[in-house]
């Protein structure tokens, strides 16, 4: 095995090399590459410009996959695997209306939400449409002692659109409506292999802070995501063709950026893995 390993800053992320995700992994591969991902969150792999086969492959090494929610925008042959294209994107004002385009943690919402997600880039527009991620873990690390304590026990419920989301969600289905869980998450979360502390924000789906008024709850989700998104916390990828990148949603957040010509074509397809419920940091 010839696996080279750069850590990306000295908080987060990884970028490995010497690996060919065409192939399957052998059981070392996989275990140390489940290790990286674990302590590092963000992991990047370049120059793997893989089929979708190849990207589900090579997505199982860290997990099993998991249904994409909006079913209108996964690959007809191959139904676990998402695709976010420019062409499906609406406009407003000249300027597309991308997905994620604030910070948050995918399908915070669910009883089990997804442990990882990964791109894999297809197409790449010529500037712009960089993903963000940011360390919750660190973000919680930093915290006062005092903050700590107050956090410790509280819960959030996680809706599918919180009445205060700063962005607004794909309309589903009433069908896919009814699916929709309502779910009270902690709010420090322990990882189930490290078993670190994280912060568990997602603006888009914090419904309030259970046992605090409703202005109370949203003015401390507020504050502790300003303290989440700042910049020493973040990582920012700036997408190249044949890049697939996987993080762990139990330590980072993420946001989309559609800062580049709509009129170029940006393509890649999305994969999810299937999560365990998320268990508090006591
Ligand atoms: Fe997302």
């Amino acid at each position: 095995m010839n696996m080279t390993i750069r850590t990306i800053n000295e908080i987060f992320g990884a970028e490995i090399s010497g690996l060919d995700l065409t192939q399957p992994a052998g059981d070392a591969t996989r275990a140390e590459l489940n290790a990286l991902f674990a302590k590092h969150a963000v992991l990047v792999f370049r120059d793997q410009p893989l089929t979708p086969p190849q990207f589900m492959q090579a997505a199982e090494i860290f997990g099993s996959l998991m249904d994409q929610q909006i079913k209108q925008f996964v690959l007809p042959d191959y139904p676990l695997v998402g695709c976010n294209s420019t062409k499906d994107l609406p406009r407003k004002n000249g300027k597309l209306q991308v997905r994620g385009e604030n910070y948050h943690t995918d399908h915070s919402n669910d009883i089990a939400p997804p442990k990882a997600t990964s791109l894999m880039a297809v197409q790449i527009p010529s500037y712009g449409g960089d993903t963000q991620f940011v360390d919750v873990r660190r973000a919680y690390d930093d915290l006062s002692d005092a903050q700590k304590t107050t956090l410790k026990n509280l819960r959030s419920k996680h809706v599918h659109e919180s009445s205060r989301s700063p962005r607004s969600f794909s309309k589903l289905s009433p069908e896919d409506m009814a699916k929709i869980p309502h779910t009270e998450q902690p709010l420090v979360i322990k990882h189930p292999i490290s078993g670190r502390p994280a912060l568990y924000l997602n603006t888009g789906r914090m419904e309030g802070i259970e046992g605090m008024s409703a202005d109370d709850g949203f003015a401390l989700i507020d504050e502790l995501y300003q303290h989440a998104t700042q910049p020493q916390y973040e990582y920012r990828h700036q997408w190249r063709v044949g890049d697939m990148v996987i993080w762990d949603n139990r330590s980072v957040m993420h946001q989309a950026n559609a800062d580049y010509d709509p009129e170029e074509y940006r393509y890649l397809y999305r994969i999810m893995l299937h999560g365990d419920k998320l268990q508090p940091f006591l």
